[in-house]
């Protein structure tokens, strides 16, 4: 059967489904848990949550569901040298966003306080909660770390956005990789090159990654049903990671507007910007994100920049003014059908069995 794959051999699941983790308060235990509950696999992603709240909301998965899933951190989790931001530069985006916080009627926010990682104590958590699955993106975490994972019978999965990254997670030891591709919704991962010089789509960089790595590798980016499942394992993948599909259902922590506007005909298009948190994210096409292409040196590092507008984003919700918001999306989100994780596992499943059956005829 198309499921039984090397990948979900390793994985304990019983179809390589991954549900694909969202950070920054979007991913809920019951998403994970439905996901995980169903056969695939959950993933929750934890890069802002403290170590206390992490083991939190591990015992709350632990409840919901007694099968694998994944908890996924940032390896990098700031561009901010010292953690903070020169004067100068402040200015120069305070320069630049005036006009937005002047139309909603908010002041101009202080500088923010400075950043300090939170990965190395996240990671510590990591170790103890021995989660099936420990996914990664930005980098990769240094070798102790894979080292006791693997003592500790953890499996870890690091994302790639080019063939060079690949190459790197292979050399050091993940147990898989994911390759995610330029259609995907979220951040770009990137950890080598620049995120604008890592814009392959998934079926090229899965075929590249293929060519040149051992490693099983799940594809991530641009797939929400069954044909797009079974045209990624036809490319070589063990498995997938879908985002957006899980992110428009009920059970994500996505707000109604958010899922609403995933299935609108705004979500037709999508760009790729810095301008929301200081690195390079796809959302749906919005005022603000048109404006500020080619402004990227009077924004401040990531995560400063998200700080720096959460006033911004709290005032338009506020006042309804969707256009200065970027609502994250994958490209794919025109495709989208299903309101309830539950259903959208069901047909992810039944539709691949369907396409492989066909096959046969
Ligand atoms: C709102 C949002 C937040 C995300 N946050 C993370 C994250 O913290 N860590 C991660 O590895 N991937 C993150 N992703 C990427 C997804 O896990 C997944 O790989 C991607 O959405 C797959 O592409 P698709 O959106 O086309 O399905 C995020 C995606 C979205 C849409």
């Amino acid at each position: 059967m198309w499921y039984n794959t090397k990948a979900a051999a390793l994985l304990g699941i019983h179809y390589p489904i991954l549900q694909g983790p969202f950070g920054g308060n979007f991913s809920t235990v019951e998403l994970v848990a439905s996901v995980s509950n169903m056969g695939g696999m959950g993933g929750y992603g934890a890069y802002t949550l403290s170590p206390q709240e992490i083991a939190g909301l591990d015992k709350q998965i632990k409840a919901a569901t007694d099968k694998p899933y994944n908890i996924n951190l940032w390896v990098s989790d700031t561009d901010a040298a010292d953690g903070t931001v020169p004067e100068e530069q402040f200015k120069k985006a305070q320069s630049l966003f005036k006009p937005y916080f002047d139309e909603l009627g908010i002041e101009l926010p202080e500088k923010p306080p400075p950043f300090t990682s939170r990965f190395e104590n996240q990671v510590q958590v990591i170790l103890d909660i021995r989660p099936k699955l420990f996914s990664f993106v930005f980098g990769v975490p240094p070798a102790v770390i894979l080292e006791q994972c693997r003592k500790k019978g953890i499996l870890t999965a690091g994302a790639a956005t080019t063939l060079d990254e690949a190459l790197v997670l292979e050399a050091a030891g993940a147990d898989m990789i994911i390759a995610s591709g330029f259609e995907a919704g979220g951040h770009r991962p990137s950890f080598l090159a620049a995120a604008e010089l890592s814009e392959t789509g998934t079926f090229a960089l899965l075929r590249m990654i293929k060519e040149k790595v051992k490693t099983p590798v799940i594809a991530a980016g641009g797939i929400a049903d069954g044909n797009g499942i079974a045209a990624a394992l036809a490319l070589g993948a063990g498995a997938v990671q879908i985002g957006t599909a899980f992110l428009a259902t009920d059970e994500s922590n996505a707000t109604t507007r958010h899922r609403q506007m995933l299935f609108s005909d705004a979500a037709r298009h999508t760009l790729l910007s810095r301008a929301f948190t200081g690195r390079l994210g796809r959302g749906i096409t919005s005022r603000i994100a048109k404006d500020l292409m080619h402004h990227e040196n009077s924004l401040l590092p990531f995560p400063l920049q998200s700080q720096f507008l959460a006033p911004l984003r709290k005032a338009a919700i506020e006042q309804e003014k969707w256009d200065m918001i970027l609502f994250w999306s994958g490209q794919i989100a025109p495709a989208l059908k299903h309101t309830k994780a539950a259903s959208l596992m069901q047909s992810l499943i039944s539709e691949t069995t369907a396409y492989f059956e066909q096959l046969k005829n």
